[in-house]
């Protein structure tokens, strides 16, 4: 049952470890996967199958949608911290993965440098998910375009704009624009700009820097931000509130958008910081489908990842 697949293993590291075509497949089975949920209908494709969940920073939706996810799918999981496990106590990110691996199905890790969970991946027998580092969200942009989808259709040739901090967030929308064939509006403060190289994206023809954000909002389709302080700089936090000051998604940037543009948050948000209440909370918000949808998606990346097209 573990560890000994008879295909290769597949990982979801980054937004770039899929093609669009297994994208498509991915958002086709993720609808499926919704609709019998919400028929109460039994979809348990992994019946003993167990997923690790290691999580290096805090969470509330990627911890909540995997385990439950995972259940739901007919499997179980093991919670792990750094503080409640050896991992705390500095064993070598190799042996934890060989070890963990053997006796698993699936990882998912939230840790801090993507360099610590592609070292993990490399030594791991089974696929590992990224549930977030530094560098990348992936699972998230794959339930926000899931929900874009949902809303209004194919996101190809659509523009998303993206008001705030040039990380993790930023970088995989950028990822999924290559890939998916959109186009990212990029606004970020001086200092917090994204980093191509970063973001690992081939070259600037999928997205746009302006300076100003109401100017990156025009014309878009979606319209989507996120803290001005990521999780692991909150050092940084009095700098940042005051460069990100004029980064704040209002009802006028919203007004400049497409007429039936959406808004997007990952959450946790900051009413009053990078969006204002009126945006959430108004009728373009589409945050509580987004962060259900992290549930149906990635239970259907995992039966992707496990068990391949079915
Ligand atoms: N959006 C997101 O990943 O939320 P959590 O930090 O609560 O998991
Ligand atoms: N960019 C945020 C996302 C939280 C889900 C962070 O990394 O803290």
């Amino acid at each position: 049952m573990t560890a000994a697949t008879s295909h290769p293993v597949r990982h979801y590291l980054q937004f770039s470890d899929f093609t669009a075509d297994e994208y498509a497949y991915v958002f086709k089975r993720a609808a499926i996967i919704k609709q019998k949920f919400k028929a109460y209908e039994k979809h348990q494709p992994l019946t003993d199958r167990t997923m690790a969940m290691i999580f290096e920073k805090a969470s509330t939706r990627t911890r909540v949608s995997f385990e439950t996810g995972m259940y739901q799918l007919g499997g179980s999981v093991v919670h792990l911290t750094t503080g409640d496990s050896q991992l705390g106590r500095a064993e070598p990110i190799e042996d934890s993965a060989r070890v963990i691996s053997r006796m698993v199905d699936i990882v998912m890790i939230r840790t801090f440098g993507q360099d610590k969970i592609e070292l993990f991946a490399e030594h791991s027998r089974v696929p590992v998910i990224n549930g977030l580092t530094n560098e990348f969200h992936p699972c998230q942009i794959l339930a926000d375009i899931f929900t874009f989808i949902e809303h209004r259709g194919s996101i190809k040739g659509k523009t998303v704009a993206w008001v705030g901090d040039g990380n993790n967030m930023a970088n995989t929308w950028l990822q999924a624009s290559e890939i998916l064939g959109f186009k990212v509006h990029l606004s970020t403060p001086s200092g917090y700009e994204v980093d191509q190289s970063v973001a690992g994206i081939r070259s600037t023809d999928s997205y746009k820097v302006f300076k100003d954000p109401m100017e990156a909002c025009r014309g878009a389709d979606l319209v989507t931000t996120d803290v001005w302080t990521s999780m692991g700089f909150e050092a940084e936090n009095e700098a940042r509130r005051a460069a990100f000051a004029d980064w704040c998604v209002d009802t006028e940037m919203m007004g400049v958008a497409h007429t039936d543009a959406l808004f997007m948050h990952c959450l946790p948000a900051h009413r009053g910081e990078e969006v204002q209440a009126d945006v959430i909370d108004g009728p373009q918000s589409v945050v509580w489908d987004e962060a259900e949808n992290r549930l149906h998606a990635q239970k259907a990346l995992m039966e992707f990842l496990l068990l391949g097209k079915l």
